[in-house]
């Protein structure tokens, strides 16, 4: 059974089981349709063809940037990683969607739900039950009922967060410590943000820059928002997707002294948006 989301943010004790953290995140659907997806321990294959150039740059990683995280299992592998390469790094972790909400909406009855008042979970009397309809929710007519309570509660919803009558959470793994040193950044790759122009040395992009998920305008966007968060020439951006043999191909490029992206190395065929990024004009 999946567990409510007050069972999961009740049981924060640095245990974790991967496991159920996964089945719980996987049944969360956003407001765009996507679930929170990733999974531990996907990128051997890239951390071991990077070792070597990551670890004679150590000590220039200070600020990272992990763009596109889920829940940021990977982004907690990263930093172990980092520091395994000798690199004490601060990484900011973003998504479209980290924040949520747990709101008691009646006795025994609570609803996680988004900043918007979006139900991600029904927890009725410690049962979590999904807002969100399948298709065969459309035969069996259970769809009138979720559809019913999806519009009737979420202005409701809105208005006791926004009064403060709710829990804040964070959609993020219980496999981070107290002493790693990751926040966690609601952010949306495809607008700029001014906080983050010129200060990162290394940014990751990975299972994000994808062509079946945007448009070559949007991921010429994002890129360039990233070319503009870099600190400068001798920066670095690696980028990466996983295929559905579970296998890794990506691309680490280091902004060059003209302010553009050269290639350092490649892992499998590399990335498949290098085209767009090598276009990416300097700033
Ligand atoms: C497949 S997951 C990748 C997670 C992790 N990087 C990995 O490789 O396991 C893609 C993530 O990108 C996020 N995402 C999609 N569009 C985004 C955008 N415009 N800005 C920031 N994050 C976005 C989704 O919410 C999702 O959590």
């Amino acid at each position: 059974m999946v567990m409510s989301a007050r069972q999961f943010y009740s049981g924060n004790d640095g245990s974790t089981d991967w496991v159920r953290e996964s089945e719980f995140f996987a049944k969360l659907k956003m407001r765009n349709g996507t679930f929170k997806l990733t999974q531990p321990s996907r990128f051997r294959e890239l951390e071991t063809a990077f070792r070597p150039l990551l670890s004679q740059r150590a000590t220039q990683l200070r600020e990272v940037l992990d763009v596109g995280v889920s829940t940021g299992v990977t982004t907690v592998e990263l930093l172990r990683y980092l520091e395994a390469c000798g690199a004490n790094p601060k990484i900011t972790a973003t998504d479209l969607f980290i924040d949520a909400h747990i709101v008691e909406v009646a006795p025994g009855v609570r609803v996680l739900a988004d900043p918007e008042g979006w139900p991600l979970q029904y927890d009725v009397a410690g049962l979590a039950i999904r807002p969100w309809i399948r298709r065969l929710d459309y035969v069996s007519l259970a769809f009138i009922p979720r559809h019913l309570a999806k519009s009737m509660l979420q202005p409701r919803l809105r208005a006791l967060i926004r009064s403060g009558r709710s829990e804040p959470v964070q959609m993020i793994t219980r496999s981070l410590s107290r002493d790693d040193s990751i926040a966690f950044v609601e952010d949306d790759i495809m607008r700029r943000s001014p906080d983050f122009a010129g200060r990162f040395d290394l940014v990751r992009a990975a299972n994000i820059l994808n062509r079946s998920y945007f448009s070559a305008a949007q991921i010429r966007s994002a890129v360039s928002n990233i070319r503009s968060y870099l600190s400068g020439a001798g920066s670095l951006l690696i980028v990466t997707r996983t295929n559905e043999k579970g296998e890794n191909g990506g691309t680490l490029f280091e902004v060059g002294a003209g302010g553009t992206f050269t290639v350092l190395m490649r892992v499998g065929s590399g990335s498949e948006v290098e085209d767009l990024i090598l276009g990416c004009p300097a700033p």
